[in-house]
């Protein structure tokens, strides 16, 4: 193997790998963040107030961020994929309205959520307005190739939600239905991320389906790790409420774990909790504590590794630069936040 195309490692500092590929991308990041400002206002003033409220609150820009670099990556010298890195990040946005409204979460990016501040049905319509946007950016790039990834990728998530609501409080649910619930209401958007940075560059097809590869394991290690930080985390470094999931009864890899290896009592547990949910004080520290001894949170974080390795193959094939360096240092940071 030559040493252009040496396999990807990720940096040797997970926790400034955020920055630095903020960094690398921090013009066009500061473009992408004035288009979102703009092309979220409305002569109806609750939409920019309520859309203001969860954009400024902050977040971590990942998924755009993943566009704007694998644009880059890819050799991309034009302005298309500032437009759909902001393309994308209204979908993420209009995703986490909605989604709040369905788990019913009252923190969001560290503040109080829109719906626990607005109310549930200006969150909803104002989640509408922004996909609605989402789509008009991408009419206005004009490529129906973005435009089938994207559309793809939103009927995607919202198929993973969907299948999620179903499954939830259903202690049969099985790992590959699990898996089925991240792969789309999480990985889809960053594999669709990604294949776009690939798309706009006209690069062959063989790229775009690797930089969608990476996104997507990418995807599911974050789901993984954030599956497991809804347990263990503190609330200030989630922020986000700790225990959500276990509140609505969601069949998480930590919980499906920990269930097939429960012994009868925990059995009756977790059905009680999680079935039934019939919860009081003290349970969620118990759900931990079965979590720990039986290893069912480590099993997880051992698993979203795994898909980080196969994102760092999907990256072998690009050539050595700052891009893939900062694209391969995600991976770790991704997973590093389980620390
Ligand atoms: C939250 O995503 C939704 C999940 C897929 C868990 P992020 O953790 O990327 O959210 P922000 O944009 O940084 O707030
Ligand atoms: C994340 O769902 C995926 C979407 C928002 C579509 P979760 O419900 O697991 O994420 P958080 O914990 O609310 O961020
Ligand atoms: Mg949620
Ligand atoms: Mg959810």
């Amino acid at each position: 193997m030559s040493a252009t195309f040496a396999p990807a490692t990720s940096s040797p500092d997970p926790e400034r790998a955020l920055e630095t590929l903020t960094d690398l991308v921090r013009a066009d990041l500061e473009a992408c963040n004035r288009l979102i400002v703009e092309r979220m206002q409305s002569p109806v003033a609750l939409i920019p107030q309520l859309a203001a409220h969860i954009v400024a609150a902050g977040g971590k820009r990942l998924r755009p961020l993943l566009t704007l670099a694998a644009a880059r990556l890819c050799g991309y010298r034009g302005d298309r994929h500032v437009a759909l890195a902001a393309c994308v990040e209204f979908i993420h946005t209009a995703t986490l309205l909605h989604d709040d409204v369905v788990d019913e979460s009252a923190l969001r990016r560290g503040e109080p959520s829109a719906n626990a501040l607005f109310g549930n049905k200006p969150s909803v319509l104002v989640g509408d307005f922004l996909f609605a946007r989402a789509f008009q950016i991408m009419v206005r790039d004009g490529s129906l190739r973005v435009l089938d990834i994207l559309a793809s990728a939103s009927a995607t998530i919202a198929e993973g939600e969907v299948l999620q609501l179903v499954t939830q409080n259903d202690t049969a649910t099985t790992e590959e239905q699990y898996l089925q619930v991240i792969e789309g209401k999480t990985a889809a958007l960053f594999a669709a991320a990604t294949e776009v940075g690939a798309v706009v560059a006209d690069r062959p097809q063989q790229e775009a389906e690797a930089l969608r590869e990476y996104g997507h394991s990418l995807g599911i290690a974050f789901q993984l790790v954030d599956d497991a930080l809804d347990y263990s985390a503190s609330q200030a470094a989630l922020g986000k409420t700790v225990g959500d999931d276990f509140r609505e009864g969601k069949i998480t890899l930590p919980v499906l774990l920990a269930f097939e290896s429960a012994d009868e009592e925990e059995r009756g547990f977790w059905r009680r909790v999680l079935e039934d949910r019939e919860q009081s004080e003290g349970d969620l520290d118990r759900a931990l504590s079965i979590m720990v001894r039986r290893g069912t949170l480590a099993a997880t974080i051992t698993r979203a590794r795994e898909y980080g390795a196969r994102a760092l193959d999907a990256l072998a094939s690009f050539p050595d630069g700052p891009e893939r360096r900062a694209l391969a240092g995600i991976v770790e940071f991704c997973i590093a936040r389980a620390r």
